[in-house]
């Protein structure tokens, strides 16, 4: 972002840990900050260390970025109360936008725990942030300005691909989804990366073909309007190799158990209060 004056427009990150470092390395890879305009806090002397050598610059508590005009909290949500505590005291100024990623923290909760008055975006986005392929939902609250709106759009579609939603609910069924997504989808690739070493591939290789078939799979359903259905016709030609391996996948249920497993993440997130 151009011009930003340290003093006055300082992007802040509270929580240096898988996501607060991800989303870090991934606006410093889409040049979207210099490293001189991002400052980081952390709990853990040696996360902060970890942070320290990206260049951006390290503060030792939350205080010091008083004049920051964002900040990022990617803390664990149950950390939010005791860090809301605190960070309320810096925001009185009334000049801070204040980012949330915190799984299942409504803005209604933030609003009441640091002011309701206080401009607030919750966003949910995922671990991918770290090489600019995040995908990211984001809803403002009523006290968030036009200027801020723009920011959260910059800075999320900077490291991968961002929607804004009026609805709130609906950040339950994207953590779910696309928050823990990923997790879904390593998951699969352990068990193709264990068949091909298992069956004889260096494993370099293995998980070099299972990380680029991943990827290769993605790009190609977000460049195609083919259902799902017809993608994996595409793949699966009668009486072929592709065809006998969704034979066990139907008989084994997998599709009714990631339908399972993704609607308790979104169950979870709804009930998750702290
Ligand atoms: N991980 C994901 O894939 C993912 C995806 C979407 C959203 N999120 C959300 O992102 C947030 C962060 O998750 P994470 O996985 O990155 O957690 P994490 O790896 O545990 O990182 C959080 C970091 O914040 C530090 N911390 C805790 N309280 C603090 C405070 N008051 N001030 C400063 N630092 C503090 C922690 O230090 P200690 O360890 O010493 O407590 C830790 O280093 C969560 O709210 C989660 O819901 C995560």
């Amino acid at each position: 972002m151009e011009g930003i004056d340290m003093q006055k427009d300082a992007f802040g990150i509270i929580g240096y840990g898988k996501m607060g470092s991800s989303i870090l390395k991934g606006t410093l890879k889409s040049a979207l900050f210099d490293p001189s305009e991002v400052m980081v806090y952390d709990l853990d002397p040696s996360r902060r260390t970890e942070a320290a050598a990206t260049g951006i610059k390290i503060v030792n508590s939350i205080e010091e970025m008083a004049n920051c005009s964002q900040i990022l909290v990617a803390v664990k949500p149950k950390d939010v109360p005791a860090l809301a505590e605190r960070l309320k005291a810096i925001l009185s100024k009334g000049r801070t936008l204040v980012i949330s990623i915190a799984a299942g923290i409504k803005i209604s909760n933030l609003e009441s725990r640091l002011g309701e008055g206080t401009r607030i975006i919750r966003v949910m986005p995922n671990i991918a942030a770290a090489v600019g392929e995040a995908a990211s939902v984001y809803v403002a609250n009523r006290n968030a300005t036009k200027q801020d709106i723009a920011f959260a759009s910059k800075l999320l579609n900077g490291i991968g691909v961002a929607y804004q939603l009026e609805d709130e609910t609906l950040i339950d069924t994207v953590t779910g989804l696309s928050g823990s997504g990923p997790a879904y989808f390593f998951y699969i690739m352990r068990a193709l990366d264990e068949v091909g070493r298992r069956s004889g591939l260096p494993a370099p290789l293995a998980r070099s073909l299972v990380s680029q078939t991943c990827k290769g799979a993605g790009a190609l359903a977000a460049a195609s309007s083919e259902e799902f259905d017809r993608l994996i016709r595409f793949v699966a030609s009668p009486g072929g190799t592709t065809e006998e391996a969704l034979k066990i996948i139907d008989a084994k249920g997998v599709s009714s158990a990631i339908i399972d497993a993704a609607t308790a993440a979104i169950e979870k997130a709804k009930r998750m209060n702290y």
